[in-house]
């Protein structure tokens, strides 16, 4: 099966200023994303991930390495007709209401009159946006905006859609709203490639995850296979009618305690004993509730890749 996307030792430097400084945006990525999967291209600010977006959508010119869509070499129009795509900071004529930006967009890709308002009516019943009717975009919430930019992107009812940055400046109700319309894409089997660096949106959508830090890829795959490394264990034991100065006993063990509804819940070390921690608990009479493997979650994996890229970036301004 042919990838959707497939970056190989992708590339590119920007000469910055007069006096040409370089930055390196691009250090050689690599990226596969499957057809139909939803994919997430997480990193932090000035990671990379617009500079990578961009030249997938033709938009620059790569510097080095091969970027496909659907096989064919970008920039191509092969590639570029089963493309949808939101950019990062969407900029529309604001006088226009949504139905006449998506008409205007339908004509752009030659659709018959008939397709375009069958079209506009079925992604403004999308995007939830049938109640804006003929307001101008210019009248539009932030929110509002990024739904409008989302239809869009899907006018011509793409194959392979790529959100730049679709929950940004979103409200909770939003992302959630932006969570189920990438949802409802994967379920039409579409594919969907968006950045983010909000964690949680990421986990709760993309069937796989790459982490991009200073132009590089750190870690790259399904979401249990970034996060199956184990951190430690979780013991609960009820403690409700135990002295504060008993619970010590063996809380002390543990690499951290919390308490909750008369519950004691302890994280153990990845190498610790468990059973030891079982028996002394049971010892100053506390009840086991549960014991539980606890996973490292993708924040944990994200800052580590994040404050890694930091620390080499620092070296090498050093030298
Ligand atoms: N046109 C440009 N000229 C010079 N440098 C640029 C240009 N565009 C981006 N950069 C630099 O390239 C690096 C990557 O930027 P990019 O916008 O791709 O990051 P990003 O991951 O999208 O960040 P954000 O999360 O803030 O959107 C940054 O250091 C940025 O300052
Ligand atoms: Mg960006």
């Amino acid at each position: 099966m042919t990838s959707a996307i497939s970056i190989k030792n992708l590339s590119k430097t920007y000469f910055k200023g007069f006096r040409r400084q370089r930055v390196h945006a691009l250090r050689g990525i690599d990226l596969e994303v499957r057809e139909g999967e939803s994919f997430g291209f997480l990193g932090p600010n000035g990671a990379g991930k617009t500079t990578a977006i961009r030249i997938l959508m033709g938009l620059i010119n790569k510097g080095g390495g091969t970027a496909k869509i659907f096989g064919h070499e970008i920039p191509s129009r092969a590639a570029r007709e089963r493309l949808g795509f939101l950019p990062e900071a969407p900029y529309f004529y604001d006088y226009l209401s949504v139905s006449e930006l998506l008409d205007f967009t339908g004509r752009l890709f030659g659709q018959s009159r008939a397709q375009r308002v069958k079209r506009a009516d079925e992604l403004i019943e999308l995007v939830g946006l049938k109640h804006a009717g003929k307001s101008p975009l210019k009248s539009y919430s932030k929110g509002m905006m990024q739904r409008a930019g989302i239809a869009q992107a899907l006018v011509n009812d793409p194959d392979l859609v790529v959100f730049d940055e679709p929950m940004s400046g979103l409200d909770p109700i939003g992302r959630k709203d932006v969570r189920d319309i990438i949802l409802s894409l994967k379920a039409a089997k579409k594919t969907v490639f968006f950045s983010s660096h909000i964690l949680s949106d990421v986990e709760s959508v993309a069937d796989r995850i790459a982490i991009l830090v200073q132009g590089q890829i750190r870690d790259q795959g399904s979401l249990e296979e970034i996060v199956s490394a184990r951190i430690g264990t979780e013991v609960i034991f009820g403690v409700a009618d135990l002295s504060a100065e008993v619970r010590e006993k063996v809380a002390g063990a543990a690499k951290r305690v919390r308490y909750h509804d008369g519950d004691m819940i302890a994280l153990l070390e990845i190498d610790a004993d468990i059973d030891a921690f079982v028996r002394s608990g049971h010892e100053i009479g506390a009840r086991l509730k549960a014991v539980t493997p606890v996973n490292e979650t993708l924040e944990d994996v994200f800052v580590r890749a994040a404050s890694k890229g930091r620390s080499e970036e620092q070296e090498e301004d050093s030298t």
